[in-house]
């Protein structure tokens, strides 16, 4: 190791210090303090624990610690104990992970079977039938094993010890899933076209597939066509896409986006992370809200969000998750995912099929304070430079009805438990943060190069079991510094 090589390293460091970006870790322990309903957060604030609202998560649905999760994840480490042992591939297959990815594919299913009475006739769904308990199922071309019935995502039942894929594959995380899905799928000679705002992890996939990339405005349908036209010659098109935004909380059009991949023959590929088990009325995410879940040819979720745990889950016609089990690299040359992940990702849909208040109460919360936000910006016109993409970050643009079903209160451009409060620069966002903390809000600063220069932010993220003195108190704490 040479002197040079760390002074550079130190220099580098010291330069993102100057310029208001250096990364720090910082002790965290979220809590519910007994008798209280609300979320704490003890973090080390100037090396000092401090005990603040949190602000700062992504359990939307505040279930991490739901003693139903928390059984579950007892039972599962007596049962199997903490590690999987091996590769899924070798010996790291538990039967609790095929439970697990049993139940997540039915999960996501039932949004499948719901949008086909809405439009029965898209040519991506294959033959639609109803079997003999009324529920419709699609046979598709694309399942090679040909079990006749066997539905998009593989099938609703539980497996046992049969071994079948099921059309759900569970990832130790979400990163790994997105890795692991661009690249068994794409290659050289493909096209793959995504969201400017996509999440890190899909763009280093593209990257990693060796396809092509092309990045289009955020939002941007008609680019994203012209981007389809200029490419006929492509081995195959993908088109990429968050469905909600992590750093924004917009929400990507899948209708168009699914009009465009049927025009052009291409795949879409969607990833709900910050959807799953926030939107839609069964809460499978931004596709069952806008109704083309069955449109959508590969989905990726995570369960370390509103799910309360850690794992990333891609549903897909069981073609494709026999590619990614031949193929994904993140999938086969690592460690299986550990048991207690798998039986509190099945806990977890529990909660989501029995709690539904949960999903109505974060996303009635999150309407709330992106409208203050939205009125204080209309005031203040404190962006000046980005301000399409801030403004309709906040909301400007919605077309809100808040109220009655889950996923309702969600606007035309913005959904789900994320408002980022953009002020501009690095070291504002690090003041704003400040000035949270001193009002008892833990938030943090989101900077540049994660969003783009002059669009730092506040990420506010809201969580079910924030009580409403809580939220007004963030609410006038808005207005005040307008
Ligand atoms: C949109 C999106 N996709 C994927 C991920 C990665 O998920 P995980 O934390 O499970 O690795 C995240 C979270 O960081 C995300 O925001």
């Amino acid at each position: 190791m040479t002197d040079r090589w760390l002074v550079e390293l130190a220099d580098n460091l010291k330069q993102r210090d100057i310029d208001a970006q250096r990364r720090r870790l910082v002790i965290a322990q979220p809590y519910q303090p007994a008798g209280s309903s609300g979320p704490m957060i003890r973090v080390a604030i100037d090396g000092q624990p401090r005990d603040l609202i949190n602000l700062a998560g992504n359990d939307y649905l505040a279930i991490a610690n739901h003693p139903h999760l928390v059984q579950a994840a007892h039972q599962a480490a007596d049962a199997y104990g903490i590690g999987s042992g091996a590769s899924r591939l070798v010996s790291g297959h538990l039967p609790i992970h095929a439970e697990a990815e049993s139940r997540f594919a039915a999960f996501k299913q039932a949004a499948h079977s719901h949008a086909h009475h809405v439009d029965q006739h898209n040519p991506k769904c294959g033959k639609v039938s109803a079997n003999a308990h009324g529920n419709t199922t699609i046979n598709m071309k694309a399942n090679v094993k040909g079990n006749a019935g066997e539905n998009m995502c593989g099938g609703a039942g539980g497996v046992g010890w049969a071994g079948d894929n099921v059309g759900g594959l569970l990832c130790p995380t979400g990163y790994m899933a997105n890795l692991a899905v661009l690249t068994s799928l794409a290659g050289p000679g493909d096209l793959v076209c995504m969201d400017k705002l996509n999440h890190a992890s899909l763009l280093d996939a593209a990257r990693a597939s060796g396809a092509t990339l092309r990045i289009y405005p955020h939002r941007d349908t008609r680019k994203l066509q012209r981007l389809l036209h200029r490419h006929p010659d492509a081995r195959r098109r993908f088109i990429v896409t968050d469905s909600v935004f992590s750093m924004d909380g917009t929400i990507a059009d899948l209708p168009t986006l699914a009009d465009l991949a049927d025009e052009h023959d291409a795949i879409l590929i969607i990833d709900e992370a910050h959807a799953t088990g926030v939107l839609g009325k069964t809460g499978t995410g931004l596709a069952e809200l806008q109704g083309v879940a069955h449109r959508i040819d590969v989905s990726v979720s995570t369960a370390s969000k509103a799910l309360g745990g850690l794992g990333g889950i891609i549903t897909a016609p069981p073609v494709v998750i026999d590619t990614i089990i031949n193929h994904g690299r993140s999938f086969i040359y690592t460690t299986g995912a550990m048991p207690i992940q798998a039986a509190t990702l099945i806990a977890a849909l529990d909660v989501v099929r029995d709690e539904p208040w949960r999903r109505e109460r974060v996303n009635a919360l999150a309407h709330r304070v992106r409208q203050a936000l939205a009125d204080r910006q209309k005031t203040t016109h404190d962006i000046d430079g980005h301000q399409t993409e801030n403004m309709e970050s906040v909301g400007v643009n919605m077309e809100v009805s808040v109220g009655g079903n889950v996923g309702k209160n969600v606007g035309g451009n913005v959904g789900g438990g994320i408002v980022p409060w953009v002020v501009g620069g690095a070291q504002q966002a690090i003041d704003l943060s400040r000035l949270l903390v001193d009002h008892g809000f833990y938030a943090p600063a989101i900077r540049p190069p994660t969003v783009a220069p002059n669009a730092a932010r506040v990420r506010l993220s809201l969580r079910a079991d924030l009580t409403d003195t809580m939220v007004d108190r963030l609410i006038s704490i808005i207005k005040s510094e307008a």
